[in-house]
């Protein structure tokens, strides 16, 4: 088996008898209404992987994880003319990914069920998923001859590596991301240093879950993968160049990983690869090299290049925002729509009242137009400005939110646009917020529906921690990761395994910096 990589979350996996192609994120249009960009440049392998899908002497597939526009290059699937390829679906309940899918290709579709075995030539593929409606993603699992491939990209299914290692062996390569990817706290308004405590808070904990799951599955080569991106619009540029954030590049965390690693598992190895390197799974080396790199001493040099190439791009589109922001009455019924695709939103929300505080949308562009979101009293209203000590505030610019309006974005592609700025009081994640932020209004009940499951899962399980024993709920109240997989931190937080929640144990069990509990209570010593 052969890895080819394509970039960012991109794989090309070869056999003799079998091509497979992962999340191809190639074309030059970037994602999320062209904010994030591939690092480094990955177009040029398009040709490659259009040539290796025309291969008609090998079984062709396509996987693409999920919906995100990192993952799913829509304008890169529609160049493909073969129709002699399957695409590798996950089975999601919401069915937005086939939808779109089926709507740019009309080639053989695989539906792929959670663990279901997928005969290959050679082999087999199975996907797991990850369908808890704030996140739908998936990874897959690959056995051709006797190499094995556990690709995760960005799918947090931290706390099934173990029986995925269980059922399968500790695979020959596993990529999975390392970097972030919210808006948290990339989009808040917080002071410097504070900005950087999180940041420095979240790369590490990102860091140490890369940690846990290799020591998890022992493979023989890690692969830094699924990020991060650079951004090359004017107004997002000097995200790149921050000392401290959440988008660490590869050289980092393999250094990082090769310290933290070098007792739990001292043969982990991990390659400083370039989109178009080649690796050779049995030996775990590259075995051909591309001619375009990157040194990460080149960085900023590099970015500053790949942006001129696209100052042409963003300048036209501001051009285009000015003039269309000049049109009469444009944000008194911008105001309007975007009330009113809200109050659509809150209309059909099972549990809006267990928000407490209001949430303010305004114009960042006009800061004097802004709307209220009254969760308690289900209504949206134009409002003067922020009354409450608690509330939760968006501001973002007028012409991307009509993009959302429009239908042109997700709300989901609108959170990771970040050319929002963020604030709350207090301090606090709430997931209903979250969820009412990002999610489309016909998502919100299943949504709503899930964390009631959640609650009502009543399975307890005990957990050392400093010399103690503590009965906490086994699922965590976020997204429902098994807490059984879970880590202790400084003797006293339990670390849920997927997104990294940090549980205080002296403290009943409360998250920090979130309004979620697993009911923490210490065990009397027998
Ligand atoms: S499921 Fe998200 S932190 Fe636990």
């Amino acid at each position: 088996m052969q890895i080819t990589y394509l970039g960012h979350a991109g794989f090309l996996v070869e056999t003799r008898e079998v091509v497979l192609v992962m999340d191809p994120w190639l074309s030059a249009g970037g994602a999320f209404d062209a904010s994030w960009f591939q690092y480094p440049c990955n177009h040029h392998l398009a040709g490659l992987v259009q040539e290796r899908l025309a291969d008609s002497n090998r079984k062709r597939f396509v996987y693409v994880s999920h919906e995100h526009k990192d993952h799913f290059d829509a304008a890169f699937l529609q160049t493909l003319t073969s129709d002699a390829f399957t695409f590798l679906v996950p089975h999601f309940r919401r069915p937005v990914l086939r939808e779109r899918l089926a709507e740019i290709a009309s080639e053989d579709f695989v539906l792929c069920e959670h663990g279901e075995r997928l005969e290959l030539p050679g082999g087999y593929a199975r996907l797991f998923l990850d369908d808890s409606e704030l996140n739908r993603d998936s990874a897959i699992f690959v056995r051709l001859g006797d190499r094995t491939f556990l690709n995760i990209n960005d799918c947090k299914l931290h706390d099934q590596l173990r029986d995925i290692a269980e059922e399968e062996g500790p695979p020959d390569a596993f990529g999975a991301q390392f970097s972030g990817a919210t808006w948290h706290p990339t989009c808040y308004d917080y002071p410097p240093e504070e900005y950087t405590r999180i940041s420095k808070r979240k790369m590490i904990s990102k860091f140490e879950a890369t940690a846990h799951a290799i020591e998890a599955l022992h493979p023989r080569v890690y692969l830094p993968s699924a990020g991060p991106p650079v951004f090359l619009d004017p107004m997002l540029i000097e995200k790149n160049f921050e000392p401290v954030n959440i988008f660490p590049r590869a050289p980092q965390v393999i250094d990082w990983l090769g310290k933290r690693l070098q007792k739990s598992f001292p043969e982990f190895r991990a390659p400083e690869w370039m989109p178009g390197d080649v690796l050779d799974v049995a030996s775990g080396e590259v075995v051909a090299e591309a001619d375009q790199r990157v040194t990460d001493a080149e960085f900023e040099p590099y970015v500053r290049a790949y942006a001129a190439r696209y100052a042409d791009f963003f300048r036209s589109r501001r051009v285009q925002h000015v003039s269309e922001r000049a049109e009469a009455d444009y944000l008194d019924s911008l105001k309007t729509r975007l009330g009113d695709a809200l109050q659509q939103k809150l209309d059909g929300f099972m549990l809006a009242d267990r928000i407490d505080r209001p949430l303010y949308v305004r114009f960042s562009d006009a800061p004097e137009h802004l709307v209220r979101v009254d969760f308690a009293r289900r209504v949206v209203a134009p409002a003067t400005g922020v009354e409450e000590e608690h509330f939760y505030e968006l501001a973002a610019p007028s012409w991307e939110l009509k993009r959302v309006l429009d239908g042109v974005l997700t709300w989901e592609d609108f959170a990771l646009t970040f050319r929002m700025r963020l604030n709350r009081a207090p301090d606090v994640y709430q997931t209903l917020m979250q969820g009412f932020l990002v999610m489309e209004p016909e998502d919100l009940n299943p949504f709503c529906a899930h964390i009631l499951e959640l609650e009502s899962r009543a399975e307890r399980i005990v957990v050392e921690a400093g010399g103690c024993r503590y009965s906490v709920n086994r699922f965590c109240p976020h997204q429902g990761g098994d807490l059984e997989e879970a880590w202790v931190e400084e003797g006293r937080y339990l670390v849920c395994a997927r997104h990294r929640w940090r549980f205080d144990l002296h403290n009943e069990g409360l998250a920090e910096q979130a309004d979620a509990s697993i009911h923490a209570i210490p065990l009397e010593e027998d």
